[in-house]
């Protein structure tokens, strides 16, 4: 079973998608950790982020072993995440892993911008989850707080604006609900809330599914 959870930063996806994989006892996937991944090692080796050469040299070196590095998680490699992400020699050299990944059995849950769309089309349940710009910043806003960050909450939420701005106008799949996929509005939902709507709608459409195979 292949389950794609898609959506904007600081959604939920990756609580949810932990919550579901060890729910239904898949393996678990943050692709955005791949990104950043390729987004540190191009700042690490000194050149430009925005450059393609560097960025898909960059993205090339991944490994798995990087996914665990916890300066992933900084600012300042998030936003040149979204960077490196709109080059399509980076999403290239970044698919066949995640395809693998989703195809090892049992399943997976993967969490992205675009599993649903691109990496996993063919997947069993599609999530799109969202939330409004300022929840979201919020969130984002409180969790820096928690790790002893200094930071200003118009400056969290301008960046989470501009990150949303690159990944959605991209031209190389860029993010958006895939047509099939089933819409999560968490703007008003904590994460146990999310998580029980979410299995609802997946057992939901599993049903429907289970039906339409016994046809
Ligand atoms: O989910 P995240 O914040 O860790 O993602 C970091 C960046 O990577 C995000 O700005 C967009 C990009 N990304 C992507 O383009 N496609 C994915 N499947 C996952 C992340």
């Amino acid at each position: 079973m292949i389950i794609a959870v898609d959506g904007p930063a600081a959604a939920g996806k990756g609580t949810l998608a932990r919550r579901l994989a060890q729910h239904f006892g898949l393996g678990f996937l943050d692709t955005g950790a791949l990104y950043r991944a390729a987004a540190l090692r191009a700042l690490e080796s000194g050149g430009d982020p925005a450059d393609p050469a560097v960025a898909e040299a960059a993205a090339r070196r991944v490994s798995p072993e990087d996914i665990g590095d916890r300066r992933l998680r900084e600012e300042r490699v998030a936003q040149a995440a979204s960077i490196v992400s709109a080059i399509p020699g980076v999403r290239a050299a970044l698919l066949q892993f995640q395809r693998d990944f989703a195809a090892r059995p049992p399943g997976a849950v993967l969490d992205g911008r675009d599993i649903g769309t691109v990496v996993c089309p063919g997947a069993d349940v599609k999530i799109y989850v969202t939330a409004s710009l300022e929840a979201r910043a919020e969130r984002r806003f409180q969790e820096l707080r928690r790790a002893g960050e200094a930071v200003i909450y118009e400056r969290v939420l301008q960046d989470m604006k501009d990150r949303d701005e690159r990944d959605s106008a991209r031209r190389t799949a860029p993010l958006r609900p895939a047509d099939d996929a089933i819409v999560l509005d968490t703007t008003d939902l904590d994460a146990e809330a999310t998580f029980q709507a979410a299995l609802a709608a997946i057992e939901k459409k599993l049903a429907g599914k289970h039906r339409r195979d016994a046809r």
